[in-house]
């Protein structure tokens, strides 16, 4: 059932609010994206609920949730994923640095977050067919849970993406269309068919329930601090609603009375796709949410999962970063495959391209100085390297080739 605490849409854009049967996926007024709103008073009352719960999954934070049951909840476990504190970046970067793995998540990305929520409200709403347009991860993750409860998927990707993403895609059994253009192309094209098909529209940015799904990183960051919060968050940022769900997170946890701050958010983005980048540094100072636009890239970056033309959250992504305080840092493609490697090796966490950006931005804004000694900070490591190997055999290196003779590895390791 759709829970009685969701009292419905507020648009990002305009401030207008509509009940659920007025909108469906943007403002009527000002086609701005909607955000989902609750009775957090009526909330406050059952939070307790929340901390006595011993549970490691997104559905522990029901009362926060679009739905009041797990009825039609898909079977996987999505989310209560690891905050792992690393000791050696600590050191080094004289902070206490987290790293929150999603990688460690159904479909192996941070996206079945978002994708059981939206899936669960697609049930909800007596849907009989889902579609998204994805770079690949949502795309993904929305098969994989749609496979989990027999629902029929319909994926848009551009044709280039990760063959691994597109190999889950396929055998999670979704109809798969790999679009002969962007993802930008992928995402138009999704839509008008969806529209026309009558079709749930998962799409990012356009639903408003993927934000519901992303929220629960920001419960999970607060609920394993003990109900506090970090310092900062960073993010790695395309479309913008990943940054935007934890911005809301931290705000409704502040709104029930279960925290009592919020953290800074930091937007991280590959210089070749920085669009929320350009637009924070044209929009400095005080501005309202009508005034600003977002500016248009040509993205190229290697991070398929953030290349992203026109973010489909950019406002969103920008408020996120405004209104909490915190800033946006472009780094090159580059660090991005250098910060694979580094946080392979000193983890054992095993990033893709995009899930290593939230470390290379991390790395640039302490050498920029932009974060005071002995700050806590959490860095979301958003996908699974082994989801795009191509990209990092680029920065892994290459075996020893040796003979089946032991003497030849054992002088070798002897010389270390
Ligand atoms: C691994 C990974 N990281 C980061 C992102 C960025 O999320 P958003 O597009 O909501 O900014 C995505 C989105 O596809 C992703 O798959
Ligand atoms: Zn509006």
């Amino acid at each position: 059932m759709i829970s009685h605490f969701v009292k419905g849409f507020r648009c990002l854009r305009c401030g207008q609010e509509f009940s659920l049967k007025q909108a469906e996926y943007q403002c009527p007024e000002c086609s701005g994206n909607l955000e989902v709103v609750y009775d957090y008073k009526r909330i406050t009352s059952v939070v307790e609920r929340i901390k006595n719960s011993s549970r490691r999954d997104i559905y522990k934070y029901l009362p926060l949730l679009p739905f009041s049951d797990e009825k039609l909840t898909p079977p996987l476990i999505v989310g209560g994923t690891p905050l792992v504190r690393s000791e050696k970046f600590s050191d080094i970067f004289k902070i206490e640095l987290f790293f929150k793995d999603d990688t460690r998540n159904p479909s192996a990305s941070f996206k079945d977050r978002a994708g059981a929520v939206a899936l669960t409200m697609a049930r909800e709403l007596m849907k009989d067919k889902v579609s998204c347009a994805s770079t690949g991860n949502a795309g993904s993750s929305f098969a994989c849970l749609s496979a989990s409860v027999g629902m029929d998927c319909v994926i848009f990707v551009p044709e280039k993406a990760p063959v691994a993403k597109i190999a889950q895609l396929l055998l999670f059994g979704a109809k798969v269309f790999a679009v002969r253009g962007t993802y930008d192309d992928a995402f138009d094209l999704c839509q008008k068919v969806s529209r026309e098909l009558n079709i749930f529209n998962r799409s990012t940015g356009l639903n408003p329930w993927t934000r519901e799904g992303k929220k629960t990183v920001s419960f999970e960051i607060a609920d394993d601090f003990g109900w506090e919060v970090p310092d900062y968050v960073f993010v790695p940022v395309g479309d913008g609603n990943i940054i935007s769900g934890v911005w809301k997170g931290f705000r409704e946890l502040f709104y029930v009375g279960l925290t009592k701050e919020i953290p800074k958010i930091v937007a991280v983005q590959s210089r070749l796709s920085n669009s929320v980048y350009k637009t924070l540094e044209k929009y400095k100072g005080k501005v309202s949410p009508e005034e600003i636009v977002i500016e248009k890239v040509n993205a190229t970056t290697i991070a398929d999962s953030i290349s992203v033309d026109l973010p489909r959250d950019g406002l969103a992504a920008v408020r996120s970063v405004k209104e909490t305080g915190g800033f946006a840092v472009e780094v090159s493609d580059e660090d991005i495959l250098s910060a694979i490697k580094e946080i392979s090796s000193n983890t054992g966490i095993f990033p893709e391209p995009a899930g290593a950006t939230s470390f290379a931005g991390i790395k640039k804004a302490c050498e920029e100085g932009r974060i005071p000694p002995k700050s806590r900070v959490v860095l979301l490591v958003t996908g699974s390297g082994l989801k795009d190997i191509q990209a990092a055999l680029k920065i892994a290196g290459k075996p020893v080739s040796v003979s089946k003779d032991p003497a030849e590895s054992i002088e070798i390791l002897k010389k270390g």
